[in-house]
């Protein structure tokens, strides 16, 4: 590559905004950095560490952290994990553990705790505190929910973007600013709807959330919207769509057609799956299309009364 010389602040301004527009806003190094193997103590310091009271600690550690991850996976499985010794104890104590291994385990431990959780604020706890999904060990803040927890109208996202993950709040960039003018379009607003994603921590540099991660996270979103218990949700893109709606379909051929969301209890709700704001941003021309889905929704809800 080679190396271009910037010498004046506006030629740098110019270069960074460049930058910027290309949704480049992370700092990397020229060369990767394995930050998991730097939390890692050296193999010197490994050899040298008296071994049992490591895993002594590491054991009240987790017996004092609340549900773990070993509770779910049997002797074998623990064995047979790389990483994991005998004991089930992974070999090389980070600090603070900065890697999940991303498996049936981590699903089943976000259940119990979704599951477990018998309010919001119970369930916001409990995903912050839930080391399962690395997603988290590089996003800034967990994006939770906006909005108006007792309303009737839901909306799920995919993931918290960048301006997101710097103010904790689903939906504020960009496409955010649109949603909020579809949402008044249809007379509401965050006091008259709730907002989500069905991840809550931003993936680095915005790429698409691995079908683990997804997974991982579905526990949560499902029993945010058992707890919020809307009369309508609308799934914001296809990832939304495909997660809550158990369908491979694509949204352009999704869109505008009613479909249903089971929550865990039983619950039917009725779900309008609709395009992206950030898709609408990039191809203008469908916003018809969602105008239609919102009037759809909004017809609905007065139906529903
Ligand atoms: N896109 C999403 O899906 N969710 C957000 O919160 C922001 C952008």
């Amino acid at each position: 590559m080679t190396a271009v010389s910037l010498k004046t602040p506006a030629e740098l301004t110019e270069l960074l905004a460049f930058y910027a527009s290309a949704g480049v806003d992370e700092a990397l190094e020229d060369a990767p950095i394995n930050r998991f193997a730097e939390a890692r103590p050296k193999q010197a310091e490994r050899a040298s560490a008296p071994v049992a009271p490591v895993r002594e600690s590491r054991l009240q550690e987790r017996q004092s952290s609340g549900p773990s991850l070993d509770a779910n996976r049997t002797a074998e499985q623990q064995a047979s994990s790389p990483g994991l010794d005998a004991s089930g104890i992974p070999d090389a104590p980070a600090r603070p553990m900065a890697a999940a291994v991303p498996d049936e385990g981590q699903v089943l431990l976000a259940r119990q705790l979704a599951t477990s959780a018998s309010t919001l604020d119970e369930l916001r706890q409990h995903m912050a505190t839930f080391d399962g999904c690395n997603l988290k060990f590089t996003a800034k803040n967990l994006v939770f929910a906006d909005g108006n927890p007792n309303a009737e109208l839901m909306l799920v996202g995919e993931a918290p973007g960048r301006d997101e993950d710097l103010e904790g709040l689903p939906f504020v960039g960009r496409s955010g600013r649109l949603l909020d003018r579809m949402l008044a379009a249809i007379g509401l607003d965050r006091t008259s709807a709730y907002i989500a994603n069905v991840i809550p921590w931003r993936p680095p540099g915005n790429r698409t959330p691995t079908p683990h991660e997804t997974e991982i996270c579905r526990p949560f979103i499902e029993r945010q919207i058992e707890l919020v218990n809307p009369k309508v949700l609308v799934n914001l893109g296809g990832p939304s769509a495909k997660t809550l709606l158990n369908t491979t379909e694509g949204i352009l051929r999704l869109r505008g057609n009613w479909r249903v969301h089971t929550t865990a209890s039983g619950v039917a709700i009725p779900a309008m799956p609709t395009l992206h704001p950030a898709y609408l941003l990039r191809t203008p021309a469908h916003k018809k299309l969602a105008w239609r889905d919102f009037l759809e929704v909004k017809a609905k809800l007065r139906g529903l009364g």
